[in-house]
């Protein structure tokens, strides 16, 4: 197996290639941070050792779950929101045939998501598609109490109880939660569904390696261990026994740090295979939670090409020079197709027959990265040799990594995400609940 390639080479205009190795002690220690955890949110480090700590009794007891509830099951729902809910959403999109709802029976079930947002509209038509499929559900949810989640599975649990019958239910659903805290765990204990433990020391965003993303991965017939093993050997790659120069997480989280200081606020990660465009979403959490706060990080964007290039290509080729692109290049596709002659050739392409899609689309994402830094936005380019479970495993942890080091880098708690809860504070006195009377006193003056 090979490791993901970084090459940050086409950032050396923008900044000096001696300047990010200068960057050598500083990410070596925001490193030795993460293991020593003697930085900020030294709570929350579970993350960092999970690859290599995830045992084979866990492992087992998940696909174990997974056979029983796949031999039953058209479809499941899996029910989360943020860090309960990206991480899965990503893989399944990665590693799924695109058109796999139109092809019949896989043998696996369709994965399918709810709790992720609040649309009416989105839970009736989703409802309408469960009167007539069988399905489980596998509601995911930390805290227990998360708004959207907790509404989805309230929807969902009462429409498969009265489908199937209580006690059949009770089969059906796997709870994944905190291990003795939350509204969850109470009514997963009463009810006696199968559940699973969301570590304490592993936040939302570094969770898709624990039971958050493995028990939906494995129930929708994911090879986990294959993605596990990925993510171990990029554990081992970025782990302190390693020097920066070989470190590819130490050096991306450099090269965006060095990026951020000499302007450059915004990062956009663009794909060429619009199966990662979830992934971008997970990431996206990742970065934006993890460095959006106290006044500081680079906001976190994605672009799917080339679709994007006919809409946003312009605003990156000449908008606000304020941009970096990273982009994740897919070196071999699972499927070969090459470009027929055509005998009239009214649409001129005849010169590209007998050539791969794939070439072409390589092609693009080449001149793509020659124009783009030519219109002033340094690029890095991270390379997976193609998509598979091993890889996305590689991948996720090489960005979870990364990410550590950058917001110890940046001098932010890369752990916490007290800016969520603005939100939630709101819509709650606006809803009056019980509890938040004198906020809903407040913003009902504030409205009028
Ligand atoms: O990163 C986070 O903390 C959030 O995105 C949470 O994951 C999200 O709000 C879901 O929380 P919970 O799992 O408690 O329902």
């Amino acid at each position: 197996m090979e490791f993901l390639k970084l090459d940050v080479s086409k950032t050396f205009n923008f900044i000096a290639k001696d300047k990010i190795y200068a960057l050598k002690d500083k990410a070596e220690k925001a490193n030795t941070t993460l293991y020593d955890k003697s930085g900020k949110g030294n709570d929350f480090l579970g993350w960092v050792n999970l690859p290599s700590s995830i045992t084979e009794e866990i492992l087992s007891d998940i696909i174990k779950t997974a056979d029983k509830i796949q031999k039953e099951v058209e479809i499941i729902v899996v029910i989360g929101i943020g860090g309960s809910y990206l991480g899965a959403k990503a893989v399944v999109e990665a590693l799924s045939d695109t058109f796999a709802h139109l092809k019949g029976n896989s043998g696996k079930p369709i994965v399918l998501f709810a709790g992720q947002n609040i649309g009416e509209d989105y839970l009736s038509e989703l409802l309408a598609v469960l009167d007539k499929k069988k399905y489980a559900l596998v509601v995911i949810s930390k805290s227990g109490t998360t708004t959207e989640p907790a509404l989805a599975f309230r929807i969902l649990k009462d429409h498969l109880e009265k489908k199937v019958g209580e006690v059949k239910a009770k089969d059906l659903i796997v709870a994944v939660t905190d291990q003795s805290k939350g509204a969850l765990r109470t009514l997963a204990t009463q009810k006696g569904y199968k559940t699973y433990v969301i570590p304490d020391d592993v936040g939302g965003r570094y969770s898709v390696l624990t039971p958050v993303g493995l028990v939906p991965l494995a129930i929708g017939g994911f090879d986990i261990r294959a993605m596990i093993e990925g993510a171990k050997s990029m554990e081992k790659l970025t782990g302190t026994a390693t020097k920066f120069e070989d470190n590819p997480s130490a050096i991306y989280a450099a090269t965006r740090y060095l990026l951020y200081k000499s302007g450059k606020k915004i990062e956009i990660l663009a794909n060429f295979e619009n199966k990662l465009h979830f992934l971008a979403e997970w990431w996206k959490q990742l970065y934006g939670e993890s460095e959006g706060k106290d006044g500081l990080g680079i906001f976190p964007g994605s672009v799917d090409f080339t679709a994007d290039l006919h809409s946003m290509g312009q605003y990156i080729q000449e908008g606000e020079r304020s941009l970096i692109e990273t982009v994740i290049s897919i070196k071999k596709t699972q499927y070969k197709l090459t470009v027929p002659k055509d005998a009239d050739n009214l649409d001129k392409l005849n010169f590209l027959s007998g050539k791969n899609i794939d070439y072409i689309n390589k092609m693009a994402e080449l001149g793509t990265m020659l124009a783009h830094v030519d219109g002033n936005v340094p690029n890095i380019r991270i390379e997976i040799p193609e998509i598979s479970a091993y890889y996305i495993g590689q991948l996720m942890y090489f960005f979870e990594k990364a990410c550590g080091i950058s917001g110890y880098l940046l001098g932010v708690n890369p752990f916490d995400q007290p800016g969520v809860e603005a939100y939630k504070s709101n819509m709650f006195a606006l809803l009056e609940k019980p509890g938040f009377e004198k906020e809903t006193e407040k913003i009902k003056a504030r409205l009028q």
